[in-house]
């Protein structure tokens, strides 16, 4: 088996197939996606709230991002891996873009990076993919601007909706092979796909889009507290998880763990 390519993807999204992206953080969880034939996986800067305990995506460090990207490119064989440049780490310019993207790259072995913002960011994108790096770009909600936008719907009104299509059609003038639209209205994001030739790939943007994603802690039922009504909970792993830790604990406590079989003599 090979991995999957970028080109696979534009050209599954020109047959007109719809496909999945699931993030992953680790090589383990990862493995089984990749088994259970996700085609693309997202190392996002979600690993932030997801699996190292931050409050936001803001405190992610490129440290983290190429330990855990590493990890998830070897726990698959399939998958097309795509990592996130998290916050500062393109903000400076195309070069320091560049340079944060090719150690995703060339260390931790990922085929291809995601950053955030349209219009803002494609001098970066363009680079990049100059560099023969591809991208993914990511525009709508951007949480590494929660600081200054919140978690809300965006593109509503006229002039949010004009200013999204322009970041759309940015992202894809800079070269990006597809394009994340995060929580915008099913109307725009349809539009944006009909406007856009490379995939869109939707988050809390409907079903017109090309590709959808989930945060997999989100959609294994994993996250603890208020998840985003966007969301869908295909399992209750935290339910699976708590049950497993008590039984565990009370066969401790009641000395029925470990049992005869589990023991060497
Ligand atoms: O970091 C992430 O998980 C993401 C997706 C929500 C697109 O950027
Ligand atoms: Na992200």
């Amino acid at each position: 088996t090979r991995r999957i390519t970028v080109h696979d993807i534009a050209a599954a999204s020109e047959r007109g197939e719809k496909w999945p992206m699931l993030t992953a953080y680790d090589a383990m969880t990862a493995s089984v996606f990749d088994e259970a034939g996700i085609p693309v996986m997202l190392v996002g800067d979600s690993m932030g709230n997801c699996h190292l305990g931050y409050e936001t995506t803001v405190p992610v460090t490129m440290d983290e991002m190429a330990m855990l990207s590493a990890a998830v490119v070897r726990g698959t064989k399939r998958a097309l891996i795509v990592a996130d440049l998290p916050f500062g780490a393109y903000q400076e310019g195309p070069v320091q873009a560049l340079r944060n993207a090719t150690r995703l790259i060339k260390d931790a072995g990922v085929g291809a990076v995601k950053l955030e913002g349209g219009e803002r960011s494609h001098e970066q994108i363009r680079l990049l993919v100059e560099a023969g790096i591809p991208v993914m770009g990511h525009i709508g909600l951007t949480p590494q601007s929660v600081n200054a936008m919140g978690y809300r719907v965006q593109g509503r009104g006229e002039e949010a909706a004009q200013q999204l299509l322009r970041d759309a059609k940015a992202v894809q003038d800079a070269g990006a092979f597809a394009v994340v639209l995060e929580l915008v209205p099913a109307e725009l994001a349809a539009e944006v796909t009909r406007t856009l030739h490379i995939p869109t790939v939707g988050i809390g943007a409907g079903p017109d889009t090309d590709a959808q994603v989930l945060v997999y802690t989100d959609m294994v039922g994993l996250t603890g507290g208020k998840v985003p009504r966007f969301t869908k909970q295909y399992a209750n792993m935290r339910q699976v998880l708590t049950d497993a830790a008590k039984e565990y604990a009370e066969e401790v406590i009641g000395g029925t763990f470990p049992a005869a079989e589990h023991t060497f003599h």
